[in-house]
Order: structure tokens, then C-alpha cells, then sequence
């Protein structure tokens, strides 16, 4: 059972976590907002493994967007870059222990050398583990991903694979960021806004979305519980008639 006291067959395989709210959170507290995203990356430190308990299969989580690069001040982010440097070699024994399997997709050869190289080096070292995968979004954008996807499309080759939806579908997925990333099954989205913000916009298609207005550093394990319990009860249909259970792939 999860830890939902949700059956494996209903706990979602891959979930999206759009981790907003920092700043606020650090507002409320008269905090600097640098405060916000060291207690966000607590919280996401936290609900790692409560995922990994409950049986997700892959979690992706959005820590930076490419507006947020371009617009936010340069302090911020190098705030940012540091944060995401350290933990990911402070947690690095904790990975082990859980096989984590790390990856980070987004316009990453922008970021800095040092950030860029300890990303790379966790991705190889945890790319032979067979637990959860955690996908970090930095420096991404939807349609970055697909606009890169178009840029670094190669002349056609296989004139009948293009000739159908599907082959022609397929041929965008190879050029995104990872190929082998599943679409999502659900979305959850803190910090009270009603919108995706570039978030994983070819995956999310059929998603299910659930938005809350709690911030990001205060997410815990009965905010996701309360999400795969709602999860379970919803009727995927993906544009057909309805009979299968939720999650099922109808
Ligand atoms: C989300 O928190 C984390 C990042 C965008 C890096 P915000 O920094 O957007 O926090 P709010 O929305 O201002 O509270
Ligand atoms: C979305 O949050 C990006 C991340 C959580 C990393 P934003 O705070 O950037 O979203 P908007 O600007 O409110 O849409
Ligand atoms: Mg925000």
C-alpha cells in the first residue's frame, strides 16, 4: 500500500511539481526571499521521499523557468545556482541510499560552469540506479523545449514514418530534451495560482491538475496525500468513452 493507504495501481507513475511560493513564504516572515528557496529546497529534499514511499515512479519538479533566468535579479539566481550546487552534493550519500536517479532538463549549457558541471556529474554518477527519478526543470521553458525540439530538427529521412500523426509526434519527442520521459500524469502546482507558466507543455497534455494555495517550503506529506487521493478518484478518458480505472493508460 502507499502511504496514502493508496493501492500502488492508483498512485501516479509520473508527477510534476510546480514548487511555487518561496518568496512569499520569506515575505510573510520578513525574511529575504533567499530564505524561501532554502527552505523550498528543504521541502523538496522532503517530498522526495515521501514520493519514493508512496510508489511514484518519477517526479519532475520546476526549479527555475527561463522567464524566471532572464527576469529575475542576478543575486537570486546565483543564490539559485549555489543552492542547487550544494545540495545536490550534500545529498549525494541520501540519493545512494534511495538509488535516485538524477536528471535535469532545460537550456542548461546557459547556466553557470559550475552548476552545469555538478549537474552533470551527479546525472552520470546516479544514471545506474534503479529507484526514483528526479527531474529537475532548470532554466526551462515549454516552448524553449520546442522550440529547440524544431532547431535541432534533422532533414527528413523516413518519408513514411512522417506520413502519420503518430510518426509525425514521435519525430517532435526525439528531439526534446529527454526522448524517454513519459508524459505526466499529474501536476500539482503550490503557492495559489491557476496557471502552467511554461511548465512542461508537450507532457502535460492529458494530465491531471491539482493546484493548491499552500507555499512551496510548507508542502509536506499530507498536502501530496490529499493529491493522490483526489488523483485516484479521477476518470482518465484521453478522448475516449470511459471504463478504465484512474491512472490506467485507457
Ligand atoms: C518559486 O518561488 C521558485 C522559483 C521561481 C525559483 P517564487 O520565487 O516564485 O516565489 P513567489 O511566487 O514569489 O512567492
Ligand atoms: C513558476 O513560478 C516557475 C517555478 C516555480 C520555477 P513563477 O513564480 O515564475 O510563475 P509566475 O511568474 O507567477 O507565472
Ligand atoms: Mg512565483
Amino acid at each position: 500500500m502507499a502511504g496514502a493507504g493508496l493501492p500502488r495501481s492508483v498512485v501516479p507513475r509520473h508527477v510534476g511539481f510546480i514548487m511555487d511560493g518561496n518568496g512569499r513564504w520569506a515575505e510573510e516572515r520578513n525574511l529575504p526571499r533567499t530564505e524561501g528557496h532554502s527552505q523550498g529546497a528543504e521541502a523538496l529534499r522532503q517530498m522526495i521521499r515521501d514520493a519514493n514511499d508512496r510508489g511514484i515512479a518519477e517526479v519532475t519538479c520546476y526549479a527555475l523557468s527561463t522567464e524566471n533566468f532572464q527576469r529575475r535579479p542576478a543575486q537570486e539566481i546565483r543564490f539559485l545556482m549555489d543552492l542547487l550546487a550544494h545540495h545536490l552534493r550534500q545529498e549525494r550519500e541520501e540519493m545512494e541510499r534511495m538509488q535516485v536517479r538524477f536528471r535535469a532538463i532545460g537550456r542548461l549549457e546557459e547556466l553557470p560552469d559550475q552548476t552545469r558541471e555538478t549537474i552533470e556529474q551527479a546525472t552520470i554518477e546516479t544514471e545506474g540506479n534503479d529507484g526514483i527519478v528526479l527531474r529537475l526543470a532548470v532554466n526551462y521553458g515549454g516552448r524553449a523545449e520546442i522550440a529547440d525540439a524544431f532547431e535541432s530538427q534533422a532533414p527528413r529521412q523516413d518519408a513514411t514514418l512522417e506520413s502519420t500523426d503518430e510518426g509525425r509526434e514521435r519525430r517532435v519527442i526525439e528531439h526534446l530534451y529527454e526522448p524517454g520521459m513519459p508524459d505526466l500524469d499529474l501536476l500539482i502546482r503550490t503557492g495559489g495560482e491557476i496557471r502552467i507558466s511554461n511548465f512542461l507543455l508537450w507532457h502535460c497534455s492529458y494530465a491531471e491538475l491539482h493546484f493548491i494555495p499552500i507555499l512551496w517550503p510548507d508542502f509536506c506529506a499530507d498536502h501530496l496525500d490529499v493529491a493522490l487521493e483526489e488523483y485516484a478518484q479521477r476518470v482518465r478518458r484521453f478522448g475516449s468513452i470511459p471504463t478504465t480505472a484512474p491512472g490506467g493508460d485507457a
